[in-house]
């Protein structure tokens, strides 16, 4: 099983994804995570994309692809992955395409979480403020930068998915349970 989480910054992907992954027993492959352990490594790739992580811009395609292929072609990921925060541009979404007919795995659904902006940049300025060592990207100067290009870039894959008949809407408003049970219901709608 493969499944998408598509969502804004600070929409709760990750943390639905951590819920979701325990549910359906396959592991979650966090783009995001990824790239930050990538600069934490201090390895030639962690300091070519530094910059562009701390202020909240895209890394490119050809990297984000190679390392989620990586991944999918890991026997962890032989019954299926979650894939949270990729694809993020339509050419990543038909690199994803161009991949899976080769394979035997196959993208089942793909998941938007729905958040307000306000809500999102309220969440995201709270973790900034908790968190010990907070993500650079988190500062409140790059928030409008990372939502911008959610709304410029990503969000065209809503409708690249929707037109494929595989996108579940789901609102990201609430309780991390009732968000919880509203993906699951969406799962189930998608599977019946
Ligand atoms: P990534 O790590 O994917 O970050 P993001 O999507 O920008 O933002 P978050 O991970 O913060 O949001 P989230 O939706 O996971 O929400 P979370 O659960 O954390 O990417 C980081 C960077 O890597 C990018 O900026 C880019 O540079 C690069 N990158 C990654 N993928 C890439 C790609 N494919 N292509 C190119 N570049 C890429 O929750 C957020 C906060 O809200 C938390 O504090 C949480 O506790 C809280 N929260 C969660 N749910 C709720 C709720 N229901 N109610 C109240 N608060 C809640
Ligand atoms: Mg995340």
């Amino acid at each position: 099983m493969l499944v998408v989480f598509l969502g804004p910054p600070g929409a709760g992907k990750g943390t639905q994804a951590e819920r979701l992954v325990e549910h359906l027993k396959i592991p979650s492959l966090s783009t995001g995570q990824m790239l930050r352990e990538a600069k934490e490594s201090g390895s030639k790739l962690g300091n070519s994309i530094q910059e562009l992580l701390d202020t909240g811009q895209l890394v490119d395609d050809k990297t984000v692809v190679q390392m989620v292929v990586d991944c999918l072609n890991e026997p962890r990921c032989r019954n299926g992955a979650l894939l949270d925060g990729f694809p993020r541009t339509i050419e990543q979404a038909k690199s994803l395409d161009v991949f899976l007919a080769d394979t035997s795995f196959q993208l089942d659904w793909v998941v938007q979480l729905v958040v307000p902006e306000e809500e999102l940049h309220q969440r995201l300025a709270e973790r900034y403020l908790k968190m010990d060592s907070p993500r650079p990207e988190d500062h409140p100067d790059h928030i409008p930068t990372r939502i911008n290009l959610y709304n410029s870039i990503t969000s065209h894959l809503t409708e690249y998915y929707s037109s494929k008949g595989i996108l579940g809407e789901v609102n990201g408003m609430g309780t991390e349970d009732e968000v919880f049970e509203r993906i699951k219901s969406s799962l189930d709608n998608y599977n019946k």
